[in-house]
């Protein structure tokens, strides 16, 4: 190597040195992934894996600015495998070395590791990059009514710092199904610091919903967040950036959220938020590809120093996106139950309506304010959306594997005048037109003020995205006498493509496994579920 060269090389690496964040810097650089893992039929599971990752290190690669985190998704370097047998399953998990015992695992040549796992230690190693990757743990059964194999099976987070240290590990406790895996007893807490004096939380996509360990690292003080999933993108409350946004939203906190990709099942999106300024980067990539995605996060400094993000998107900007996502595969969420009231749409003067749901000590009364314009229709387009007042108090399926305690005032998007058709898509966007536009939206709802309940602002819009946070205003007043909550969700700036605006509540309290409830609904959700895992399977097989 000549001296020039090696000088430069020198150089280089100073200039890398200097460029990472530290304790004193007032952001950090952070990265997320969407990946679409590798499709080729008649490659081995191992070389599946292995070329996953190979495909993770080159889109690392493609970034030449220095980075100090990235996370890739959940469930896309053993994609396909998570719920096949457990030969399977042996042969494709790893161990993780506990966290306290800062292994590199870069270079080992213990059976123990995975080649997969070897391989992200060392792209940690040369990126000199905190890197977050999820996998299939195996750990030696300790209990007392272990398989027949002797190994417990997780879905896990590894966390690598620059020098391809293990020094994180989290095992997904709100498991999505994946009833090959294993569940730890208690909810694990998983926090990391880094180098650049910013401590992580972390959890795994379906966690998301629930309050353990998503809210204890909240309690707990945690403001940054990791988050790989596989998100089943769900109408009209639970698309994957809706999802994310708004817990980051009321959380207030930064959040770096990486999707896994597959357009044909619904999942995809992935997002660094900052909190209630809103996201600086949010994309769901349409048609089955991968992306890595860069942005310098602020710091937590008092968000009242901040001004919002600024997303100024045009409605010609927002149909061109919305374009794209026809085919994209959407679940839905069953509103059949809901209380509904169609809205008027002929009427010039302001709509007030009130909406209650549920009984005795679960009602939940909704408050409506609307004030919306209807424009003549000019693009010859043969469909547009009806909008209605929903409410509801009651609990759901998520999909057949977990029922949860939900809490909602909203207003939707519908293709006809039932709750049934409400945050139903018309199959052909450029069919569709929009007459209505919304001045203004003020929804308020009472909640009472327990840990076991939260809500959050939702919004979105045609293109599958939320609302920029400029233009909603989210606020509370206490109601001590009744140690209540009275939420106020307002819309500031005229709407007119608007799907879903909502305040969404969770009631913790509510929530159970239906496999040890005595819902009459079991033997079909159980259908439904098997039918949703086997089209998975198939998919990413
Ligand atoms: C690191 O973070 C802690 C807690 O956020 C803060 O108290 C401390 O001042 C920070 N250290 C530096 C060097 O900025
Ligand atoms: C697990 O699946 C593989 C591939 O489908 C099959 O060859 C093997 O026999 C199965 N093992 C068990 C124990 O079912
Ligand atoms: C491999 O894992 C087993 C089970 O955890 C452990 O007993 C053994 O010490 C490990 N071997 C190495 C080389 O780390
Ligand atoms: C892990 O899951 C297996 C298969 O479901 C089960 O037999 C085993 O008891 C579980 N391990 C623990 C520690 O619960
Ligand atoms: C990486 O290793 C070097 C040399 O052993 C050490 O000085 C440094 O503190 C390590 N960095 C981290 C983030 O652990
Ligand atoms: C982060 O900030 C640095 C310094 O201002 C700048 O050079 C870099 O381009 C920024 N990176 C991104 C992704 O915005
Ligand atoms: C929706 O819920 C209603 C009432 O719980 C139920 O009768 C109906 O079968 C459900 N529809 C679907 C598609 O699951
Ligand atoms: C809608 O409002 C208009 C104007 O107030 C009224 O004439 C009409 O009857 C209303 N339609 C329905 C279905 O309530
Ligand atoms: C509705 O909004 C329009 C346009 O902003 C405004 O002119 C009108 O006064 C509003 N009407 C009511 C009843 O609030
Ligand atoms: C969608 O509608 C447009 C306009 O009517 C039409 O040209 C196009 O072929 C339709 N696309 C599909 C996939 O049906
Ligand atoms: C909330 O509670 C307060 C105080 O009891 C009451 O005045 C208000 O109407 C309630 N609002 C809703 C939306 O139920
Ligand atoms: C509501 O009450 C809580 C706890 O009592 C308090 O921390 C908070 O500042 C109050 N918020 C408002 C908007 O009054």
């Amino acid at each position: 190597m000549s001296y020039i060269l090696r000088l430069s090389l020198l150089l280089n690496f100073l200039q890398r040195t200097l460029q990472v964040s530290t304790a004193n810097s007032p952001y950090y650089t952070a990265a997320v992934v969407e990946y679409f893992p590798v499709q080729e039929i008649g490659l081995s599971p191992k070389d599946k894996t292995l070329k996953n990752v190979n495909n993770y290190l080159s889109l690392l690669n493609e970034v030449t600015e220095d980075i100090d985190i990235v996370v890739f998704p959940e469930a896309t370097i053993t994609t396909g495998f998570q719920n096949r047998n457990r030969t399977i399953l042996l042969a494709l998990a790893t161990i993780i070395p506990d966290p306290s015992k800062n292994i590199v695992v870069c270079h080992q040549t213990s059976e123990n590791y995975s080649q997969y796992l070897i391989s992200l230690s060392c792209g940690a190693k040369n990126r000199a990059v905190y890197l977050v990757a999820n996998v299939i743990e195996k750990r030696i059964c300790t209990g007392n009514k272990c398989a027949s194999d002797n190994w417990d099976f997780y879905n896990s987070n590894v966390i690598f710092d620059r020098n391809g240290t293990v020094v994180g590990r989290y095992r997904k406790y709100n498991l999505f199904g994946e009833y090959t895996l294993n569940k730890t007893s208690k909810a694990e807490l998983s926090p990391f610091t880094t180098d650049f004096n910013v401590t992580f939380g972390q959890f795994i996509c379906f966690d998301l919903l629930f309050d353990t360990p998503a809210n204890a690292l909240l309690r707990n003080g945690i403001r940054d967040f990791v988050f790989p999933t596989m998100w089943f993108s769900e109408l009209p409350f639970l698309t994957a950036l809706q999802a994310q946004e708004q817990w980051a939203y009321e959380n207030d906190v930064n959040f770096l959220a990486a999707g896994a990709n597959n357009p044909a099942v619904g999942s995809g999106g992935s997002a660094i938020v900052e909190g209630s300024r809103g996201a600086i980067i949010e994309d769901i990539i349409a048609q089955g590809d991968s992306k890595i995605y860069v942005a310098n996060v602020t710091k937590r400094t008092p968000r009242s120093l901040l001004t919002s993000v600024e997303t100024k998107i045009t409605t010609e900007e927002i149909d061109k996106v919305a374009l794209t996502l026809d085919n994209f595969f959407l679940l839905k969420d069953n509103l059949t139950d809901y209380a509904f009231q169609l809205i008027n749409t002929t009427t010039t003067t302001s709509i007030d309506k009130s909406l209650c749901h549920g009984s005795g000590e679960n009602i939940l009364c909704c408050q409506f304010r609307v004030n919306l314009t209807v424009n003549s229709v000019t693009n010859g387009a043969q469909n547009s959306y009806n909008y209605a007042f929903l409410a509801f108090s009651g609990v759901r399926t998520f999909s057949g594997t977990y029922n949860g305690g939900i809490e909602t005032c909203a207003v939707v998007a519908c293709t006809n005048n039932t709750p049934a058709t409400c945050g139903v898509r018309f199959s052909n966007y450029s069919t569709v037109s929009w007459p209505i536009t919304f001045q203004s939206i003020t929804i308020k709802g009472n909640f009472s003020n327990v840990l076991h309940k939260i809500q959050y602002p939702n919004s979105l819009r045609s293109n599958l995205r939320p609302l920029p946070t400029t233009n909603f205003k989210w606020s509370y007043e206490n109601i001590s006498q009744i140690n209540s909550k009275k939420r106020t969700l307002a819309l500031i700036e005229p709407e007119n493509r608007l799907i879903t605006f909502a305040i969404f509540g969770r009631d913790y309290s509510r929530d159970s496994d239906p496999r040890f409830s005595s819902s009459s609904h079991y033997s079909i959700i159980a259908l439904v579920y098997c039918l949703f895992i086997t089209l998975c399977v198939l998919l990413f097989k």
